[in-house]
C-alpha cells in the first residue's frame, strides 16, 4: 500500500511540478518515458541518476534546468505465461557467525551530487550481525489499514504485533527505486532489506509475476538502468547497510525449467543482467544473497549439484565480491526451516526442508571455492503439512506467520532467518480471466478469491496471524 501511496506522491509531484515547472527536491526531473517537469529547485541539481531512464532532483551547487532529458514511451506490459516455480526446504551445527560489529561501508561521500572522492566499500562478515533491522514503512502501513479492517480487539493487538517484525521491500519495477530516496535515510545507521525483482522476461516458467521488461524490447539495458538506480541511491546514503535479495526464481528456472521456451529464450539475459547487478551493486556496497529456490525444488538430487554449478558461476561472474554473501532460500515459500518430520508432499526427498537442503548445498559451494552463507525466508513457514503437491506455491491455504528473523540460527551456515516475502501480499490472481493468472494460483491449494502478485490479500493475512506459529 505504501508502494502505493509513494507512488501516487510522486505522479502527484510530477503533476502539480507540471505546472510550476520545478520538480521537487529528490524528484524525477528527466528520463526516458518521463514528461514532467525538469526543473529543480535552487541548490539542486537535475543528476542522471540511472541514464536514460532516470534523472534525479540531488542537493548540488548550483540551480540548473535539466535540459535534454529525454520522453519516449515507457515500456511496461506484461505477458503471460504458465506454472511452478517458488514451489515447493535443514538441521544445522553451530558456530554463531562473526559477531563482528559488522559496519560496512563506513562514511563516504555521495557520489552522485559531489565530485567529492568515493570511499570503496568493504564487507565484513555476517551483515545482520550486531545491527537493527529498518521496519518497513510501506508494510507498516499495509498491516495499519488490515487492522483497521478488523473489530475483534484480541485479533487486532495481534495484527498490530506484525508491525514489528521486519520483512523486505520489493522493488518490482523501475518506478519504485525513487522510494530508497525515503526508505534509506530513514534507515540509516540500520539493516535496509530489499528484494531485487525487475529482471527482463522475469517469471519464465509462470505467469502470477510476469514483469514489465522484456529481452526483446529493450529490456537489458533498462534493468541496467533500475540496478544503477539502486546502486546510486545506496551510494547516497553510506550510513544505511543494504542486504538484498537477487531475483527470486530466476537462476532455479535456469536450472530445472530450460525446456520451457520462455525460460530457455531467457537465459543468456538472465545470466548476463544478474552479473550487471552482482557486480554494480557490490561495488556500492551493497550485501547480496542469490534465490537459490528451496528444497522442494533444487534441493533434489538431479538438481542441487547443477544448482551449485551455477551458483558458483554466477558467483566467479560477479567478480567473487565479499559483497556477494551468498544465497537466499525458501523466499515467498512455505517450507520449515526444520521439520519435525518430513511432509508427505516431500516425497522422499532427502532434503525435505531447508536445513537439509543447505547443509547438502553449502558443502557443495565450498568445494567450488565459494564459502556461501545463506539467508532463509520463514515468514509463512508457520504451518506444514498443508500442500497436495509440494511444487504447490500460490497463496497456500492454512499456512501461518513462522519463525521470527533472527541471527540466532544454530546452522553455521545461516547468517539469518528472515521474513522476505511480506505476509499478506498476494502471490498471484485467481481471476482466471487475468493476464497474469496463473494456474496454480486457482489449484487446490490456493486460497480465492486472490488479488494480482504483490497486492494486499487481507483473509490471507488474517489466516497468517490466526496460524502463526510461534503464536502471537
Ligand atoms: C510479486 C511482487 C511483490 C512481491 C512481494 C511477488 O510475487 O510479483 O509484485 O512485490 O511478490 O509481495
Amino acid at each position: 500500500m505504501k508502494f502505493a501511496l509513494t507512488a501516487a506522491t510522486v505522479v502527484a509531484a510530477f503533476i502539480s511540478g507540471a505546472v510550476a515547472q520545478t520538480a521537487g527536491q529528490w524528484g524525477q526531473c528527466g528520463g526516458n518515458g518521463y514528461t514532467g517537469p525538469t526543473q529543480c529547485p535552487s541548490g539542486w541539481v537535475c543528476t542522471p541518476v540511472s541514464p536514460p531512464w532516470y534523472y534525479q532532483c540531488l542537493q548540488g551547487t548550483s540551480t540548473t534546468s535539466s535540459s535534454s532529458r529525454s520522453s519516449s514511451s515507457s515500456s511496461r506490459s506484461s505477458s503471460s505465461s504458465s506454472s511452478s516455480s517458488r514451489s515447493t526446504s535443514s538441521s544445522s551445527s553451530t558456530r554463531s557467525t562473526s559477531t563482528s560489529s559488522s559496519s560496512t561501508r563506513s562514511t563516504s561521500t555521495s557520489t552522485a551530487t559531489t565530485s567529492g572522492s568515493t570511499v570503496i566499500p568493504t564487507a565484513t562478515g555476517n551483515p545482520f550481525s550486531g545491527k537493527t533491522v529498518w521496519l518497513s514503512t510501506y508494510y507498516a502501513a499495509e498491516v495499519d489499514s488490515a487492522a483497521d479492517q478488523v473489530s475483534d480487539a484480541t485479533l487486532k493487538a495481534k495484527i498490530l504485533k506484525v508491525k514489528e517484525i521486519p520483512t523486505f521491500t520489493w522493488l518490482d519495477t523501475i518506478a519504485k527505486v525513487a522510494t530508497l530516496d525515503d526508505y534509506l535515510p530513514a534507515a540509516s545507521g540500520k539493516i535496509f532489506q530489499l528484494v531485487v525483482y525487475d529482471l527482463p522476461n522475469r517469471d519464465c516458467h509462470a505467469n502470477a509475476s510476469n514483469g514489465e521488461l522484456f529481452f526483446d524490447q529493450g529490456g537489458a539495458a533498462k534493468y541496467q538502468g533500475y540496478i544503477d538506480g539502486i546502486a546510486a541511491a545506496v551510494k547516497r546514503n553510506p550510513s544505511t547497510t543494504v542486504i538484498a535479495v537477487i531475483e527470486p526464481d530466476s537462476l532455479a528456472n535456469l536450472v530445472t525449467n530450460l525446456s520451457d521456451p520462455r525460460c530457455s529464450a531467457a537465459a543468456d539475459g538472465y545470466k548476463s543482467s544478474t552479473t550487471y547487478a552482482l557486480k554494480t551493486l557490490a561495488a556500492a556496497g551493497v550485501y547480496m544473497y542469490m534465490d537459490a529456490g528451496h528444497a522442494g525444488w533444487l534441493g533434489w538430487p538431479a538438481n542441487i549439484s547443477p544448482a551449485a554449478d551455477l551458483f558458483v558461476t554466477m558467483w566467479t561472474n560477479g567478480g567473487k565480491s565479499p559483497f556477494i554473501r551468498g544465497l537466499a532460500t525458501n523466499v515467498a515459500n512455505y517450507n520449515a526451516l526444520t521439520a519435525a518430520s518430513p511432509d508427505p508432499a516431500t516425497q522422499g526427498n532427502a532434503n525435505y526442508d531447508e536445513t537439509h537442503y543447505i547443509n547438502a548445498l553449502a558443502p557443495m559451494l565450498r568445494t567450488k571455492g565459494w564459502n556461501a552463507q545463506f539467508i532463509v525466508d520463514q515468514g509463512r513457514s508457520g504451518v506444514q503439512n498443508i500442500r497436495s503437491a509440494w511444487g504447490n506455491w500460490c497463496n497456500i491455504k492454512g499456512a501461518g506467520f513462522g519463525l521470527r528473523p533472527t541471527t540466532n540460527t544454530g546452522n553455521q551456515y545461516i547468517d539469518a532467518i528472515v521474513w522476505i516475502k511480506p505476509g499478506g501480499e498476494s502471490d498471484g490472481t485467481s481471476n482466471t480471466s487475468a493476464t497474469r493468472y496463473d494456474t496454480m494460483c486457482g489449484g487446490p491449494d490456493a486460497k480465492i478469491p486472490a488479488p494480482e502478485a504483490g497486492q494486499w490479500f487481507q483473509a490471507y493475512f488474517v489466516d497468517l496471524v490466526n496460524n502463526a506459529n510461534p503464536a502471537f
